[in-house]
């Protein structure tokens, strides 16, 4: 199998992009950037995520309680990028609140998810996160989109 093509083929999915975060007690208030989010379960409220076997933020998303999930608005592009950069992952404390669960989640998004960590599954070169969703709130913004490796906006909407 040729992997470019592959990879490839997999972009063409177009997704959200959404900030995962989580508040280690060693490394403290950390978010990673990612698009493998997908609801999962209704009963029980189950949603995942992928991380990257080699993720330097392997052990931090893999042994915690909670973590959250914040999905970023169309104009959020530049939150996304910051938190994709590797030794990038702590937090800018300003565009956060923290939970009743010690979650930090986006002050502004799309959707919020305040999750317990459920079960995390060994997958090829990453590993299935799923989480127990515990609060959520939803917001009337636009999306950020990702497809074929660039961002991207919902055509119909200007808000
Ligand atoms: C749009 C986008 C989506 C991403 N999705 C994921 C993802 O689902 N899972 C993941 O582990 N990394 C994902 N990444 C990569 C991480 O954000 C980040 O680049 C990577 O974790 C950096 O390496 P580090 O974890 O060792 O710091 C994504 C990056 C971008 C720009």
């Amino acid at each position: 199998m040729n992997s470019t093509d592959f990879r490839n083929a997999l972009g063409a999915f177009t997704t959200g992009v959404c900030l995962i975060t989580v508040d280690d007690p060693k490394s403290g208030a950390l978010a990673l950037t990612a698009n493998s989010f997908s609801s999962l379960s209704l009963t029980p409220p189950l949603v995942l995520w992928n991380i990257q076997n080699d993720s330097d933020c392997f052990r931090e998303y893999t042994e915690c309680l909670h973590f959250g999930i914040s999905i970023l608005c169309a104009d959020q592009q530049a939150l996304s990028g910051c938190y994709a950069r590797k030794d990038n992952h702590k937090i800018v404390e300003d565009d956060f609140i923290v939970d009743e669960y010690g979650v930090p989640l986006l002050k502004r998004a799309v959707a919020r998810f305040s999750c317990k960590l459920f079960k995390f599954l060994e997958a090829g070169d990453h590993h299935i996160v799923i989480g127990e969703v515990l609060t959520f709130d939803a917001e009337d913004h636009s999306p950020l989109l990702f497809s074929r490796g660039s961002y991207d906006q919902l055509a119909s909407r200007t808000h």
